[in-house]
């Protein structure tokens, strides 16, 4: 049985007092869950925050992005480094909005996918098609692209330590949710697909779902048999819609 992982993404939202009211909200209503695993991917200037508010908890924390580099003359970026000097477990990879309006592509996703493991963090790798692509018929492709990014670089021993979320960009804060069987589908695919290169990897890999997930559809997705939890966005920033969705991956 593979443990059940969910995951609020804050985007580019908060401040100290929101956060402040945000996290303690989080930090009761989950104190007693123990069946699953809870973090939260905060914006970069409250990693402090996260860390004082959360440590000695249940809940992790951790980033949104990072640069692939060590250090150096790169203004404005952040290294792997200093997301572990402030206690992150996770970190978010290859986002859609990254890889659209970032200009990330495959390449640097999995540049920084291997910089996040060589750091000791674990990768939440970002895989989904748009709305034209699945129209298309070409989900599967897009998909399969984006995880041979990571699987021809880090291969499947890598992958054993991260975690993929499959989020269709046409479900991401648009309220409109895959169903069930759809995510289930390309959930499926993607855990078969790593199968090629590693059955045992791909068994115990945690595959998460994204976008658009509430407190009122996480129980029939959770419930599908290779849906392993979920990267939650807008309902990550209402303490009592967020812990909803963790009670539901219990
Ligand atoms: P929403 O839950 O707001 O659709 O966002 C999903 C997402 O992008 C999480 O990374």
């Amino acid at each position: 049985m593979r443990r059940k992982l969910v995951v609020g993404n804050w985007k580019m939202y908060g401040r100290l007092a929101s956060n402040k009211a945000l996290l303690e909200g989080v930090v009761a209503g989950v104190r007693e869950l123990k069946g699953a695993d809870y973090a939260v991917c905060v914006p970069y200037p409250y990693l402090a925050q996260a860390q004082s508010m959360l440590q000695g908890g249940n809940v992790a924390w951790g980033a949104q992005n990072l640069n692939q580099h060590e250090e150096g003359a790169y203004t404005g970026a952040v290294a792997p480094g200093m997301l572990v000097d402030f206690g992150c477990r996770y970190v978010i990879i290859g986002h859609s909005e990254r890889r659209g309006l970032f200009q990330e592509t495959n390449v640097s996703a999995s540049a920084k996918f291997d910089a996040a493991l060589r750091a000791g963090l674990t990768p939440i790798f970002c895989v989904g098609e748009t709305l034209a692509e699945r129209e298309a018929g070409v989900t599967e492709q897009v998909v399969a692209t984006q995880l041979d990014a990571v699987l021809n670089s880090a291969g499947a021993q890598g992958l054993a330590k991260a975690v993929v979320a499959y989020e269709p960009v046409w479900a991401i804060g648009t309220g409109k949710t895959a169903s069930p069987d759809q995510a289930q589908a390309v959930h499926a695919f993607i855990r078969q697909r790593v199968a090629q290169q590693d059955s045992h990897v791909a068994q115990a890999l945690c595959i998460l779902y994204g976008g658009s997930v509430k407190a009122a559809n996480a129980s029939e997705l959770f419930a599908m048999q290779d849906i392993d939890g979920g990267l939650i966005g807008g309902a990550s920033l209402v303490a009592n819609d967020f812990v909803a969705i963790c009670r539901a991956a219990q």
